[in-house]
């Protein structure tokens, strides 16, 4: 999801900076991040949301819940043909799941970035996968794959709306 800040830029040409007013459109966008069971119970939530923190994007919606099955195979409807379909929500159902709607700039891309490879095995050390997880039925976290996942997915999880 996608909305539009407006970012005053420094010119860099000393001399100039009290005669010229720059400014630029900065593209702000939001994403969902999914803590799943195995996160919460293994006390990654704290760890995670650092992460998130720490690279400089802002938390705009945060909260734990015991998922619907509705809602959960909703989420995962394009999975609905896929073998692991029932596995991933069973999975989903069953314990608390943090939702967080993550904003800044490019957040879809660096979310996903950060997130690491979906099967752990695959996943670079630095990445939360990477570094925290082994199994790919257990990979810690979901995050939306692209802007329209994550305008759909925002709406599924957050149909209260977020904060700015
Ligand atoms: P996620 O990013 O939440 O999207 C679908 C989930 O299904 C995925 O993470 C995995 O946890 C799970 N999954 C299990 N098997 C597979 C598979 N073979 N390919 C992709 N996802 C899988």
């Amino acid at each position: 999801m996608a909305q539009w800040t407006l970012f005053p830029i420094q010119p860099v040409c000393a001399g100039f900076t009290d005669r010229l007013s720059v400014s630029s459109w900065v593209m702000d966008e939001t994403t969902l991040v999914l803590i799943k069971p195995g996160g919460v119970s293994r006390n990654l939530i704290g760890e995670i949301t650092r992460r998130v923190e720490a690279r400089g994007l802002r938390i705009t919606g945060l909260k734990l819940v015991q998922a619907a099955r509705a809602t959960v195979e909703e989420h995962y409807a394009e999975h609905k043909e896929r073998p692991f379909f029932k596995d991933v929500c069973d999975y989903l159902t069953s314990g608390p799941i943090v939702c967080m709607a993550v904003t800044g700039t490019n957040a879809v891309k660096a979310i996903r970035a950060m997130m690491g490879a979906t099967n752990p095995l695959d996943a670079t050390p630095g990445t939360v996968r990477g570094d925290l997880a082994l199994t790919i039925d257990d990979n810690l976290t979901h995050s939306s794959s692209d802007d329209g996942a994550a305008e759909r997915e925002l709406k599924l999880w957050f149909p209260e709306g977020t904060v700015r």
